[in-house]
């Protein structure tokens, strides 16, 4: 069974980790694209009816995804990247957890952000994705060495 990684990124930056994490490790890279792509003005979080405010508001929201979905069957782990908004995943990553069967999985989370941690966000995922174990997961801030990722990624993976 082979490794997934499977990223949203609205401005580039988790998507650059995303790949710095799939080329270290060899795994397959998928990218959660949004239906409709978030604007600068989407992401205005001091505007709260910004759609990224209106959107992290209501923890029901599922923004709609486009583009092909993976064979979720060939993996049994999945890595699972975003920026994190307002202390949490952004409900575009719950669009996708809920879109998929990950049980007997390993999801694990990774985020960039402007400094918080993952707070709350395996908590939140683990519930979307019944019967899958999700780890702690980590931030991929900053400079990302390809010995470190490894390292990392074969101590989450099972
Ligand atoms: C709507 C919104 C909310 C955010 N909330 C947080 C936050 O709670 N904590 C934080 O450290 N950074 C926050 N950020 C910053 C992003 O997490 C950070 O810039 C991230 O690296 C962007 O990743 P991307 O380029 O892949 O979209 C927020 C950004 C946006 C657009």
């Amino acid at each position: 069974m082979s490794t997934l990684v499977a990223y949203f990124s609205a401005t580039g930056t988790t998507a650059r980790a995303a790949k710095a994490l799939a080329e270290a490790i060899g795994a397959d890279l998928f990218e959660i694209a949004p239906e409709h792509p978030y604007s600068s003005a989407d992401l205005n979080w001091n505007d709260k009816n910004s759609r990224s405010s209106r959107e992290m508001a209501d923890e029901k929201c599922r923004p709609a995804v486009t583009g092909d979905a993976p064979d979720m069957s060939a993996y049994d782990t999945v890595f699972v990247g975003f920026p994190i908004w307002w202390y949490v995943e952004p409900r575009i990553v719950d669009t996708f957890l809920e879109a998929h069967d990950f049980s007997g999985k390993t999801i694990v989370p990774f985020a960039t952000s402007g400094g918080s941690g993952l707070g709350k966000a395996p908590q939140r995922m683990a519930s979307l994705a019944p019967g899958a174990t999700v780890t702690e997961g980590r931030l991929l801030n900053g400079r990302l060495d390809a010995n470190d990722l490894r390292a990392w990624a074969e101590g989450s993976a099972r």
